[in-house]
């Protein structure tokens, strides 16, 4: 049993992990042929993309997968720490199975991601939540196979969660959701301890994978017929820093596009990392998608100091309008934290004004939420409830209006569409424009999941655009 441990989570050396390939033991390959699983995501697309290796790994083991909860041999749920709520959300769940675990005394439980990094969460499942058979952290999670072995075969909970430096694995299995668009990671961890975030402690510091293992996972990528990679990373930024003299992001975007992929999208960057060399790459190839995710977090000086973010209100204005003059047609998104411990109604004026300044493409918002073990949960915090929802609610409505006037704009427009499917309710396609809009459309001609069609923009609302297909293959 290994337990995790926030002090070793804060302290642990960037150099001691290993680089290693993934092998499995072949005594349990297809062990439990026949058991069905399911497991539940919370969180972001890492944690999405990482499912998508677990759901790979428990099928070497022989289970298939269902779509309800009620109908698995084994539930796991892949959980995420950023805010109070996701860890909510995953209790509930866990409410829910005990229930189920009463009819159904041979049900495996187990709880991977962010939340199994954290100390308290780990004891609170050990003290008071017996029926859960594992626990596997972020870090070893490609030992899964293993440990759910030892799980179903031992009556004991297996705890298995390693806060010194995760290694980094090559060659895990992987089933994609989709057959053409693809998550590839290009760099685990953050450096930057934000005082606010917990991703430093769950998800390690920063390291980045080879390039040449990247660019293959590419190339395969292109071989089976995919239109579009996400290349993901906690600060895609900060790519390469710890292997390469002189590689970084723009480097590793440039080597991909010219691959000719159609589509490559990229995400988080922190502004603080965002070279004029990124800029003008991304500038400069079609292949590209002219959609930046740049998290602002803050519009004041002051609480961008306490959140340790490393740039201020104008330079990060800079960065903005570099991006927007080099970039044609660019769409820019971003997140905001409301009632940061120590907030004014002042501080909060120069988070909207900024908002409206930059006149978004699309925005996350968020009130703050003290996580446990990071600064920002010891400051003090004067600011009532009611007062940050208030301030999340004006915000708001700033963004919602920069989002429509935006599409406003591309009324009778053509946009590029990679389609996606038929929406449920509507009966129409959808997809997502280069800019990442959601699109609805109608067609006169029957559209294949993934073609790339052109869409002339017939209404736009807040969080999506209609429109009509004008071209397809
Ligand atoms: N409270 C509220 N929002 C947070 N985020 C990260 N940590 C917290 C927190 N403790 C938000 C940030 C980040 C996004 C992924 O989640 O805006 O960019
Ligand atoms: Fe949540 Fe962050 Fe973990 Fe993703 S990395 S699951 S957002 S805590």
């Amino acid at each position: 049993m290994h337990l995790p441990d926030y002090r070793e989570a804060r302290t642990r050396d960037k150099r001691s992990y290993q680089r290693l390939s993934f092998s499995l033991d072949s005594s349990i390959m297809n062990k439990y042929a026949g058991k069905k699983y399911f497991v539940k995501t919370y969180g972001c697309q890492m944690n999405e993309h990482d499912s998508e290796n677990i759901c790979a790994l428990l099928e070497t083991l022989g289970f298939l997968k269902v779509d309800d909860y009620p109908d698995a041999d084994l539930v796991l749920l892949n959980t995420c720490s950023i805010r109070e709520n996701a860890h909510n959300k995953a209790f509930g769940m866990l409410g829910r199975l005990k229930h189920l675990k009463q009819v159904n005394k041979d049900l495996i439980i187990g709880i991977s991601g962010c939340m199994a990094q954290e100390a308290s969460v780990v004891d609170q499942i050990m003290r008071d939540y017996p029926f859960v058979n594992f626990v596997i952290g972020t870090h070893n999670f490609y030992q899964l196979p293993e440990i759910i072995d030892q799980a179903i075969t031992s009556s004991k909970q297996q705890i298995e969660v390693y806060s010194r430096e995760g290694d980094l694995v090559e060659g895990v299995p992987v089933v994609r959701t989709s057959p053409f668009k693809a998550y590839v990671n290009i760099i685990y961890g953050c450096d930057k301890f934000c005082t606010y975030c917990i991703v430093p402690y769950t998800r390690g510091r920063e390291r980045s994978r080879k390039k040449e293992d990247i660019l293959e996972e590419v190339k395969e990528l292109i071989r089976d017929g995919y239109q579009e990679v996400t290349l993901l990373g906690q600060n895609v930024n900060a790519y390469g820093k710890d292997l390469y003299d002189d590689y970084g992001m723009g480097d590793l975007l440039e080597d991909i596009a010219k691959l000719e992929i159609p589509r490559i999208r990229f995400m988080t960057s922190h502004p603080w990392d965002f070279t004029d060399k990124m800029i003008q790459i991304i500038g400069k190839y079609p292949n590209i998608m002219p959609s930046i995710h740049l998290p602002v977090q803050s519009g004041s000086n002051r609480i961008l100091k306490r959140m340790g973010r490393r740039y201020t209100r104008e330079s990060y204005l800079e960065l903005f309008h570099k991006i927007k003059e080099t970039v044609p047609n660019v769409s820019i998104s971003t997140d905001i934290i409301v009632g940061f411990p120590g907030e004014e109604e002042e501080d909060f004026l120069e988070t909207l004004s900024l908002a409206e300044t930059c006149q978004y493409d699309n925005a996350f918002t968020f009130i703050f939420s003290a996580r446990e073990g990071t600064p920002a949960a010891k400051l003090e915090d004067h600011t009532p409830l009611e007062v940050k929802e208030e301030r999340l609610q004006r915000l708001n409505e700033v963004v919602n209006a920069s989002f429509l006037k935006n599409h406003k704009k591309l009324e009778g427009c053509r946009v590029k569409v990679l389609v996606e499917g038929i929406s449920e309710k509507k009966d129409m396609y959808f997809g997502y424009s280069e800019t990442n809009q959601l699109i609805n459309f109608t067609s006169n001609q029957e559209l294949t999941c993934g073609e790339i069609v052109e869409v002339e923009i017939t209404s736009a609302k807040t969080w999506s655009l209609d429109g009509k297909c004008v071209s397809s293959n």
